[in-house]
């Protein structure tokens, strides 16, 4: 298989927990269908998602996505080749991202825009390393 990832910001339009619950849903269907894993880290202020699977079938993923007018500003930070998943246990991973990525006041202070690939990045392998912590994985 022609592995690719890709990781994304934007900004919540409206956020509750059934707008989430339905995000989820969504997601993980589709993914289940299309062999896409992944993790979304869901903030009142932030989205960021890691999707990985088939190049075709992630990029058809991000265009749905791209359209969704449940967020807005949506920016591909990562986009390339992967070896290997890194979420392979999971449709979709969800976390509420309380300590290990950017304050709300980072958020506010344009982080996204200066923000680099490889900082978006170590976010997701420091939550793929907690879940292994508490051996969920
Ligand atoms: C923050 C966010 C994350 C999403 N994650 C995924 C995802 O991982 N995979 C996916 O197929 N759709 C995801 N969606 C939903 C898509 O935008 C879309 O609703 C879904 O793919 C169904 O598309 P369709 O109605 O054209 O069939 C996400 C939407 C949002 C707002």
């Amino acid at each position: 298989m022609n592995l690719f990832r890709s990781i994304y910001t934007s900004r919540p339009f409206g956020f509750d927990a059934a707008m989430l619950n339905g995000i989820l849903a969504d997601a993980r269907r589709a993914n289940t269908r299309d062999g896409i894993t992944g993790a979304l880290i869901c903030r009142e202020d932030i989205y960021l998602q890691w999707l990985e699977g088939p190049e075709d079938k992630v990029r058809q993923a991000l265009a749905r996505i791209g359209r969704d007018d449940r967020h807005l500003e949506v920016k591909v930070h990562v986009a390339e080749p992967a070896a290997e998943r890194v979420f392979g246990d999971w449709a979709m991973l969800h976390d509420p991202a309380t300590s290990w990525i950017w304050t709300q006041q980072d958020v506010t202070n344009d982080a996204v825009d200066r923000a680099t690939p490889e900082e978006v990045t170590s976010f997701f392998l420091r939550l793929r390393d907690k879940m292994s912590a508490q051996g969920a994985n």
